[in-house]
Parts: C-alpha cells; sequence; structure tokens
C-alpha cells in the first residue's frame, strides 16, 4: 500500500517536471517587501512606543509614569492603586479639562499586565515582544495591528490635552509604518 502510494507519488511528480516548455507560465508574485525596510519600519514604529505618552503606561516598573521626562506618578501610585480601592479612574475621569497637571481623560484608564513593558527596552526586544503572543494578550499581528489603528487608549497618545507633547510620528504614518514592518515578514532589528 506504501509502495503503491510512493509509486503514485513519484509518477506525478515526473509528470509535473516533464511538463510542456509551452504550457503556460504563471506570473511572478508581486515582490514582498524587503526585509530591510521591514526593519527600517519597525525602528519607527519603537520610536512612538518609547514616547512619552505610550511608555508612560507600558512602564518597566510597578508604578506608571508621568510627564514628558516619565518620571514615576506622583501620590504614590502603582499597579496595586488598583486593588487597595484606589481606582485609576478616581482621578481620570470620562471628561478632563485639558489641562496641564490635570490628569488626562479616559473612562478605560488602567495599565496593562506586567509583561507588556516599552520603557527601557530595545528595539529588538520590543519586535521579539510583539511577536509573542503570549506577551500581547493572545493579540497576533493582524489584531496587534487592529490594537494601534482604533484602540481609544493608543488614541490618546495623539490627543493628550494639557501641552503634552505627541508622539514623534503621526498616527496614520505610525499606522503605515506597523502595516509595511508585518507585510515584510515582522523582521527584527539586531540588538
Ligand atoms: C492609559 C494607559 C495606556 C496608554 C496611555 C497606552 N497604552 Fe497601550 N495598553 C494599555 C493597556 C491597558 C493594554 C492592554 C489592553 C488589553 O490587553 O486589552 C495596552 C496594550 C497595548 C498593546 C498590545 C499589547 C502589547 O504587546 O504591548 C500595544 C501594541 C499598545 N498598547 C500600544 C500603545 C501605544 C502605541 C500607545 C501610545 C500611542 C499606548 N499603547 C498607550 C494601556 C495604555
Ligand atoms: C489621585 C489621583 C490619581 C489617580 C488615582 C491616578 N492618577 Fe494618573 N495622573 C494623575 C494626575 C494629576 C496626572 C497628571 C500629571 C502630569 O501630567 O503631570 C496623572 C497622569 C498620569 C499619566 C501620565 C499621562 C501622560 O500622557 O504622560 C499616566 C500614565 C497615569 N496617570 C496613569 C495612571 C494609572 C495607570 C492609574 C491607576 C493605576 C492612575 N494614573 C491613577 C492623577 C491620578
Amino acid at each position: 500500500m506504501r509502495a503503491d502510494l510512493l509509486g503514485l507519488a513519484l509518477a506525478w511528480v515526473s509528470s509535473a517536471s516533464a511538463a510542456p516548455p509551452s504550457a503556460p507560465v504563471a506570473p511572478p508574485p508581486p515582490p514582498p517587501v524587503p526585509v530591510e525596510e521591514g526593519i527600517a519600519a519597525f525602528r519607527a514604529v519603537a520610536s512612538v512606543l518609547q514616547s512619552p505618552r505610550c511608555q508612560n503606561c507600558h512602564p518597566a516598573g510597578n508604578a506608571p509614569l508621568q510627564t514628558d521626562a516619565s518620571v514615576p506618578h506622583s501620590m504614590g501610585i502603582t499597579r496595586d492603586s488598583p486593588r487597595v480601592g484606589l481606582d485609576c479612574a478616581t482621578c481620570h475621569r470620562e471628561v478632563g479639562l485639558g489641562l496641564p497637571l490635570v490628569p488626562p481623560a479616559n473612562p478605560q484608564w488602567h495599565l496593562p499586565p506586567a509583561v507588556q513593558v516599552f520603557e527601557g527596552r530595545t528595539p529588538a526586544e520590543l519586535c521579539a515582544q510583539l511577536k509573542d503572543p503570549a506577551q500581547t494578550g493572545g493579540r497576533d499581528l493582524a489584531a496587534l495591528q487592529e490594537h494601534v489603528a482604533g484602540d481609544p487608549l493608543v488614541l490618546y497618545g495623539w490627543d493628550p490635552g494639557g501641552g503634552r507633547s505627541v508622539p514623534p510620528l503621526s498616527h496614520a504614518t505610525f499606522v503605515a509604518r506597523f502595516r509595511t514592518w508585518v507585510e515584510a515578514g515582522a523582521p527584527c532589528p539586531s540588538p
């Protein structure tokens, strides 16, 4: 039985390779995005992730950060604050006043899981982490593309109010660079 199958397979392979030269040739696939272009696109993505508006909520330590200098959050706020009864939304309410030193407003304001660190990581580390669903809350690259395109906490970065700086790329350019990186096969820079 196995020998029969093998014989069939060999016959198929040799008949395929013996196709007449006049057989129509499929057009070559469009060139993929070059790896170098994908790596350059990821470096641009990383520059946004590590801008204050993003890394202040994706800190390496136990406390969120604040201001453009990314200093630890005032008033001793940490990851543990909500657990001991002080919700972020106590101060980060639905409607902000748009003034400096006033908490940014967003009803969903909270910290990501402790593995989702942007502060102090190299672009290579950030790249590896975004490709590991164990560290992205189960998101694959397609889901991450949706997240960076439309999540309200991501969009906050471009409308922070209070005279806060915005990330180095426009939101549209950030989303486009993210897509270029994915289309290039999500290549990572070397450290
Ligand atoms: C108020 C805090 C806050 C801010 C500000 C914020 N994030 Fe997040 N971010 C979160 C939370 C919470 C999650 C987890 C959401 C979930 O899993 O549903 C997250 C998850 C993510 C993820 C997917 C998971 C991963 O691997 O990290 C990406 C990508 C991301 N954020 C990018 C950004 C970018 C880009 C900015 C700035 C433009 C930003 N975030 C600003 C809170 C924030
Ligand atoms: C007691 C009030 C209060 C609580 C509770 C609070 N915050 Fe804040 N938060 C503020 C104030 C005020 C600011 C503005 C400080 C500034 O920008 O200089 C701020 C700013 C921030 C910023 C900086 C935003 C940026 O774009 O730079 C982050 C991040 C942040 N808070 C995260 C949190 C998280 C996460 C929690 C819950 C774990 C939380 N905060 C709980 C008052 C609070």
